[in-house]
């Protein structure tokens, strides 16, 4: 039997933050990493449509030989993970399995936050679903969760001005706008993929102590975790510790763009579906 990979699939570039964590946490496995780049950002789209580009998405690495797909999105995972889950893998592929990033992050929040002050920032999808609010308030009914949306900082950061001082002006906002609503945050989550790139900035406008957490190595841990559960699906991931890259848009332009993202030089092809 052939062996299977690990699909991670963002809508860009921002899965890769989640990706590195993974593989530095088990560089064993093969694994194969998708941005829908031609598409992105999907942070503004509607419901039915981050579903329909998810499925898409995830069902091209099925075919690809992944019998694990994680959804290093938070928009994907607010919008289309529990469709995904529940109506389309028992019909298309019910062995097969996709994960998302919220739940093991939202697991998490309890032991993080000292003050049950919360905040969140996210892309208008993600905020405006409230799955956070509504996992959180399920599992530990005494923190505060304030989002924030934060629509232009992926468009900066897809476009490589992560570091520029243009930057400054959005992070600021955002981050004034979040203390607004909630003063006393002592934790603040990035429930977005692509915003750790963005990490030195947001701790600039925060209060000095604040707690930012990045999801990659929670969502490491947690699939780590996972794996050893599920030694059905384990056994079947081949583990030659290689890693390979799709975009639906330009290989030249995501190779150099995810090189920055991974510190490490990549080689992407382009996909067509
Ligand atoms: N990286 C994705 C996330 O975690 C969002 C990017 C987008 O808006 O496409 O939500």
């Amino acid at each position: 039997m052939m062996s299977s990979s690990i699909g991670i699939f963002d809508s860009g570039y921002g899965g890769l933050t989640i990706l590195s964590e993974i593989r530095a946490l088990m560089p064993q496995y093969n694994y194969i990493y998708l941005g829908d780049n031609a598409r992105t950002p999907y942070g503004t789209r509607s419901f039915d449509v981050v579903y329909r580009y998810t499925l898409e998405s995830v069902k091209q690495l099925f075919s690809m030989g992944c019998n694990l797909v994680i959804l290093a999105c938070n928009t994907a995972s607010a919008k289309a993970l529990r469709t995904i889950q529940q109506n389309d893998l028992p019909k298309i592929a019910p062995n097969k399995r996709v994960l998302g990033v919220i739940r093991p992050t939202t697991e998490n929040i309890g032991n993080l936050t000292k003050n049950g002050h919360v905040g969140l920032f996210g892309t208008e999808g993600t905020i405006d679903s409230m799955s956070y609010n509504i996992e959180i308030a399920r599992l530990f009914p005494n923190v505060k969760v304030s989002g924030q949306a934060c629509p232009m900082w992926v468009p900066i950061i897809e476009n490589g001005e992560s570091k520029s001082d243009g930057a400054d002006y959005f992070v600021q906002k955002y981050c004034s706008e979040l203390l607004i609503k909630d003063s006393l945050v002592d934790t603040v989550i990035l429930a977005c993929t692509h915003y750790p790139l963005l990490i030195d900035k947001i701790r600039k406008y925060l209060p000095r102590g604040v707690n930012i957490i990045s999801q990659g190595p929670i969502v490491a841990s947690s699939l780590k975790d996972y794996l050893s559960r599920h030694k059905e699906l384990e056994t079947t991931i081949g583990k030659e510790g290689k890693c390979l890259f799709y975009t639906t848009e330009q290989p030249q332009k995501f190779s150099k763009n995810a090189s920055v993202f991974l510190n490490e030089e990549i080689k992407a092809t382009t996909l067509n579906f």
